[in-house]
């Protein structure tokens, strides 16, 4: 649904990962290749798929993370996910890039956010956010890392996309071909705000021409452990290292004072010839998880690679693109239907394996390739 809604520019940059996909298929071969291991006779009426984060109880071990383009997807599509995020009992992340106030986003959204933060070429103008963030009240901050040089998104360039979002010669036939996403979202910005959607969340001055917002965007290639330990003293509350895959890594998050880290490739975008993060996942557990709360993604789509993430030591599993497919097609609706659709998948499988705590889910029930089964 969301890829005959969107334009193809739109869909093709939310679905595909850089260069040549490679690392997109592998996480899903990697999750693939992992199998579970069932016990059976135990009873299993009554099964419990809730977990603790940071001290806060969550009704699914599921966290939706922070997707730039979702505002781009649907109108206020930022406040559509953190609302079904809410109505799941999940925490939700807002991204930098989102195109609605984070104030309002925190409020008509409800339930826990977090918010995300990328660094700018110009660091000080990027550390205005964490400010506002902290002033709006978000639970944690979560720190993407992996993110310092651009993207080798080799079809973004052939499908004409930037951003923020402008008609231009090169994408106008593919966005006349999809009216309900020209008119339903992008058409509902200029009629209700005046203007196409613009990063309202990023402190970028007024005066800049298209072309300098984007240079304005680059990414800092100069981030280091120092700057994390800058953003520790600046964030009073929970802060998360998104973007980490070596256990060496993990550990000297913990050392700068995180208080958790996502084991991800970026959704198979942050480099094509990289690890699958389930598979550097046991190494980061094993090094750092008795000190930082542990999640991973990358290609979760089912209930199973879920339980899968689990039993291999992380505390809850991100999302990306599942929720931002549901949020693409129908908005807060869509969004909650993913969601319940990987709530059903989650108890389904809790069942299948004679699981009726999701917190007993112990490495013992899976098995690892080429790894006997006694
Ligand atoms: C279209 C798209 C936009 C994303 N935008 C951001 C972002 O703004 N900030 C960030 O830290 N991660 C971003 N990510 C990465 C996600 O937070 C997450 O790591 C990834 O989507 C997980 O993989 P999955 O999509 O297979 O679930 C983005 C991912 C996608 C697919």
């Amino acid at each position: 649904m969301a890829r005959r809604r969107l334009s193809k520019a739109l869909f093709e940059f939310i679905d595909r990962g850089s260069e040549d996909d490679i690392a997109l298929r592998h996480n899903r071969a990697a999750l693939e290749r992992i199998k579970l291991l069932p016990r059976v006779l135990n009873d299993v009426s009554r099964r419990d798929p809730a977990i603790t984060l940071f001290g806060k109880p969550h009704a699914l071990p599921l966290v939706i993370g922070p997707t730039g383009p979702a505002g781009y997807a649907w109108y206020r599509g930022e406040t559509a996910l953190a609302s079904a995020a809410a109505i799941a009992g999940i925490p939700f992340t807002l991204a930098s890039t989102s195109n609605t106030a984070m104030e309002n986003i925190l409020q008509d959204g409800g339930g826990t956010q977090w918010y995300q933060l990328y660094v700018w070429r110009d660091m000080e103008a990027s550390l205005v956010a964490v400010e506002r963030a902290r002033a709006a009240g978000f639970e944690a901050l979560v720190l993407t890392v992996d993110a310092t040089v651009p993207y080798n998104r080799e079809f973004d360039i052939r499908n004409g996309v930037t951003f923020p979002i402008r008609i231009t010669p090169r994408n106008t036939i593919d966005t006349l071909l999809h009216p309900r996403w020209l008119f339903g979202t992008l058409g509902r910005y200029v009629l209700a705000e005046g203007h196409m959607p613009r990063y309202v969340n990023i402190q970028i001055p007024d005066d800049l021409a298209p072309a300098q917002v984007r240079s304005f965007l680059a990414k800092n290639d100069t981030l280091n452990w120092d700057f994390l330990r800058r953003v520790r003293d600046m964030w009073p509350r929970t802060l998360i290292v998104k973007g980490v895959l070596h256990p060496d890594d993990a550990v000297m998050a913990a050392d700068c004072g995180a208080d958790g880290v996502i084991v991800s490739n970026h959704g198979g975008i942050a480099n094509d010839a990289g690890v699958a993060p389930i598979d550097a996942l046991p190494a980061v557990v094993a090094a750092a998880g008795d000190r930082l709360t542990i999640f991973v993604d990358s290609g979760f789509r089912r209930g199973s690679d879920v339980l899968k993430g689990l039993a291999l030591g992380a505390d809850a599993v991100i999302i990306g693109r599942a929720t931002l497919y549901g949020v693409s097609a129908a908005g807060e609706a869509g969004a909650t239907r993913a969601l319940e659709i990987l709530d059903a998948e989650i108890r389904r499988t809790m069942g299948v394996l004679g699981l009726t705590d999701i917190k007993s889910l112990t490495r013992d029930y899976v098995v690892l390739p080429g790894q006997p089964l006694a």
